[in-house]
């Protein structure tokens, strides 16, 4: 089988690979010996995924004789909180785990972001893996060391940087991943190709059905050009200063309406019609090629995703969120904008800047217009 590997920079020189293709699970112990060496592993994993596949990943770091334990929670973003954080950390602990022990994160999007919080904090940080079982986590989460907890306040309010010593993406995992959930993580890949590579959309667009079917081979070739973009990025600027923030393509509406539906949004969605309506706001301040938003609503209602706001959420609590969004400057809720197709705007006048600050009253005009059926 061919596994494919993806180097992350990181910005204090400790770069790490992400292997992607199916069966590199099969890789753990000899990764685990040449790139950690701990003394003890702590897998953590909600049910669901540690039901379908710790007992694959705990027997292949057992056999090797290395000593591993399970730490499970339950299923859903609900519990990606502090509570959670706190239970593990406790269950570690009791679990007699030291400064020795590693972190394996065996799960989606909610498991790495959890677990590398774990990690993050336990006795000041001790090393993580991350093993990706969804799309999301495979395509974007678990890599760029983002890791962290939802508060009341927000999404992922409190956290810290944590780089994995590696990533293990096996695709093979995905294939009891329910087409529901695949879509949500094509939502990413459907930005990586908007921001930064117009023939990854397109391909996208045309090996949908494949990928919605859960095929290997397509599957696996998205996600190593969905890892190749973000680690491009997350290379160039790992604390999100300056260029990351093309990553954030979709993102300000999507937290704004994912907020909005009390996170009853899932956030592959919620990206979807963000990065529709963000198109159409760079659209209609005249940055963005008309047209634009248009290809992106087709690609991403062949994938059977979301384009416009449900027809429930009240425009005017979007537009209040967006204006206590955390990036905005002034009352002005700030976007990124793409000049095309794979093309982010940089700004004008010489100034690069990524987040663009658009009016509310356009804001709220797009928001209104998106709200309307489509013709
Ligand atoms: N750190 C980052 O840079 C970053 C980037 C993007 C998203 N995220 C975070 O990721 C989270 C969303 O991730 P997600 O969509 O993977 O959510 P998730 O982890 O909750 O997984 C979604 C569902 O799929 C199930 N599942 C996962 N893998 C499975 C498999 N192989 N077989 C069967 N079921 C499986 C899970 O049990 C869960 O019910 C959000 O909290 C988001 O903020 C973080
Ligand atoms: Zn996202």
């Amino acid at each position: 089988v061919l596994i494919r590997e993806v180097l992350v920079r990181t910005a204090d020189g400790a770069d790490y690979p992400v292997r992607v293709g199916p069966g590199a699970l099969a890789e753990l112990p000899l990764l685990l010996e040449e790139r950690v060496g701990a003394h003890r592993y702590a897998l953590i994993g909600d049910r669901r995924v540690v039901d379908h596949h710790g007992e694959a990943a705990l027997a292949l770091v057992r056999d090797a004789g290395m000593p591993v334990d399970a730490f499970t929670f339950p299923p859903g973003e609900a519990r990606k909180n502090r509570e959670e954080w706190a239970r593990l950390t406790d269950a570690l602990l009791a679990a007699g785990i030291g400064r020795d022990g590693c972190v394996l994160a065996l799960g989606g999007g909610v498991t790495g972001d959890l677990a590398g919080f774990v990690a993050a904090t336990y006795m000041r940080g001790i090393p993580a893996v991350q093993i990706p079982t969804s799309l999301v986590a495979m395509m974007d989460a678990s890599v760029g060391g983002k890791t962290g907890v939802d508060v009341p306040r927000g999404k992922n309010l409190v956290g810290a940087f944590h780089p994995p010593r590696f990533v293990l993406a096996d695709t093979r995992l995905a294939r009891t991943l329910p087409v529901a959930e695949r879509r949500q993580g094509l939502a990413e890949a459907v930005k990586h190709g908007a921001i930064l590579d117009p023939d990854y959309l397109a391909r996208i667009h045309g090996a949908g059905p494949a990928l919605l079917a859960g095929d290997e081979e397509a599957t696996a070739e998205a996600v190593a050009r969905s890892v190749e973009i973000k680690a491009e990025v997350v290379g160039r600027d790992e604390r999100e200063g300056g260029m990351r923030q093309v990553l954030n393509f979709g993102h300000t509406l999507a937290h704004a309406l994912e907020a909005a539906s009390g996170y009853g949004l899932a956030h592959g969605s919620a990206v979807a019609v963000g990065m529709v309506l963000e198109a159409r706001l760079g659209e209609a301040v005249e940055v963005t090629d008309p047209g634009t938003a248009d290809r992106i609503e087709e690609v991403l209602s062949s994938l059977g995703l979301p384009t416009r706001p449900d027809p429930g959420v009240d425009p005017e609590r979007v537009v209040e969120l967006l204006v206590h969004d955390k990036k905005a400057r002034g009352g002005e809720p700030r976007f990124v904008l793409l000049d095309g197709i794979g093309r982010v705007h940089a700004g004008t006048g010489g100034t690069i800047r990524w987040a663009h600050p658009v009016p509310t009253g356009v804001v709220r005009e797009v928001l209104a217009a998106g709200a309307a059926p489509a013709i």
